[in-house]
């Protein structure tokens, strides 16, 4: 056996290195780097050597016959949109999200209901002692559902108690940076690690046809903690995001090998756990009865599904000298800079002396391209104190040149927005009005602070 090779890797993106560095020279992580053992030396590693010969595969035909698994309700229907349509059989599901935001919560209630609607269910925490997610069950009113539960942390017992009977039809790991893998050396959360521990208990889902669900935690700036490397190995990823202190949730699908991306579940956190929100399109809507100047209302399009949420801008002019802050929260920090750039180079309206807020209310987090023309209208309507009327909405994309050109689906936006009482709306030119509500076509950028400089 070969001495095992020390290296080091980066535990923010994965990639090794033969020295220390103070930070990574592949994503800049500062102070990412940890000393593990190579991986070269293991039994595992030998076995699959070139050297020791293979075996020939069966070649099929794409249109060979497949027998596609039925997907499984999980009891939530926002986690089975979010999933595309189900839990597939077999399949791996890495969620993410902060610590805190409810990954466990929303897993055992799915585990719950699942168990309760007759579905084998195992659920192995290694977070949690397993009289503390047994109290948690009471708390949420599932102490009677039959989820076989334990406390483990290492994937050998984990396979091994798995193997001992039928597969489950849904395994859930939480989390799998506290899992241990006797594959590898090192202590678990480390890269190679949870690469090793995944790799197992994917492994397994496959043969098996029990879904596995990986628990995966966030560091703060938002990549799931070392498991980058996780996301390519999983069939779907979702990403469970909300401001801490608001009560809504969402979780978004950012990749998906059995549906489509995008798609978002929405959940309430209430003190039973967590609600679903069937209708959430006007949930991140503030009722008021007038309008104020910074404030538009967006109808983005999650997916497939349309959410009405309002942008809030707030422009505050500096004396002379002073440096002015650029602050977001929902948005994209380095998309408004542009935007501001925009509407100085194209329309004149300089925001160099002032300070700019934009804060998408609710607490959702926009990814839409549509959104820039309602951010320019917020923004433009914020620093001339012209309000855009209450019952308006805006989107479209905007390009360099100030140019607004046209988004996907402007008719679903516009319908969704008609039923909750809107009646006009700022769009790339060429956007057809739906029933009561008429679209006021907005060209450029020049064209929409002309619009607005005419109310004033
Ligand atoms: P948790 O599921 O433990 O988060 P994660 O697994 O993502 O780290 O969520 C814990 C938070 O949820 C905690 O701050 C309290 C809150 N919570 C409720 O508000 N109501 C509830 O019924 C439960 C179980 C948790
Ligand atoms: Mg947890």
């Amino acid at each position: 056996m070969a001495k095992p090779q020390l290296k080091f890797v980066c535990q923010s993106c994965g990639s090794a290195h033969s020295k220390w560095m103070g930070q990574c020279p592949d994503c800049g992580a500062w102070n990412s780097l940890q000393q593990e053992a190579s991986a070269t030396a293991t039994p595992f590693a030998q076995k699959h050597s070139l050297k020791a010969g293979g075996r020939v595969l069966d070649m099929l035909p794409l249109d060979a016959v497949v027998e596609l698994p039925t997907r499984l309700a999980t009891g939530f229907a926002e986690l089975d949109r979010a999933l595309g349509g189900g839990l597939v059989p077999g399949s791996a599901v890495l969620i993410g999200g902060d610590p805190g935001i409810g990954k466990s919560t929303l897993l055992l209630q799915a585990a719950g209901r699942m168990a309760r609607a007759g579905l084998p269910v195992a659920y192995f925490s290694g977070e949690e002692a397993a009289d503390q997610v047994r109290l948690r069950a009471r708390r949420l009113g599932l102490a009677d559902a039959p989820v076989r539960l334990a406390a483990a942390t290492s994937v050998r017992d984990i396979l091994t108690t798995l193997s001992a009977g039928a597969p489950p039809a849904m395994v859930i790991i939480d989390s799998i940076q506290t899992m241990h893998s006797d594959q590898l050396e090192g202590a678990p959360g480390t890269v190679s690690q949870v690469r090793a521990a995944s790799l197992e208990l994917i492994s397994w889902a496959k043969a098996s046809g029990s879904a596995v669900i990986l628990v995966g935690h966030v560091t703060k700036d938002g990549q799931i903690a070392g498991p980058r490397v996780l996301e390519h190995m999983v069939d779907a990823v979702l990403y469970f995001e909300g401001e801490g202190r608001h009560q809504y949730r969402v979780l978004r699908a950012v990749k998906n090998r059995f549906g489509g991306t995008d798609e978002i579940g929405v959940f309430a956190m209430e003190s039973d756990g967590l609600a679903e929100v069937r209708n959430p399109s006007s949930l991140f809507l503030t009722h008021r009865e007038q309008a104020v100047p910074g404030a538009v209302v967006f109808p983005a399009l999650e997916g497939t599904r349309p959410v009405l949420v309002e942008l809030q801008a707030l422009t505050v002019r500096l004396p002379t000298g002073a440096t002015p802050r650029r602050a977001v929260v929902g948005w994209d920090g380095s998309r408004l800079a542009m935007l501001l750039a925009v509407l100085e180079a194209r329309a004149g309206l300089g925001f160099g002396g002032s300070e700019v807020y934009l804060n998408v209310a609710g607490g959702l987090r926009v990814v839409d391209p549509a959104v820039d023309l309602a951010v320019a209208a917020a923004l433009v309507s914020a620093v001339l104190d012209v309000p855009v009327p209450s019952d308006c909405l805006a989107f479209g994309e905007i390009a360099l040149s100030g140019e607004v050109r046209p988004t996907a689906h402007a008719a679903l936006r516009l319908k969704e927005a008609e039923k909750l009482g809107f009646t006009s709306a700022l769009a790339p030119p060429g956007t057809k009005g739906v029933g009561k509500l008429s679209v006021s076509p907005v060209a450029s950028v020049r064209a929409l602070v002309d619009r607005l400089k005419a109310r004033a």
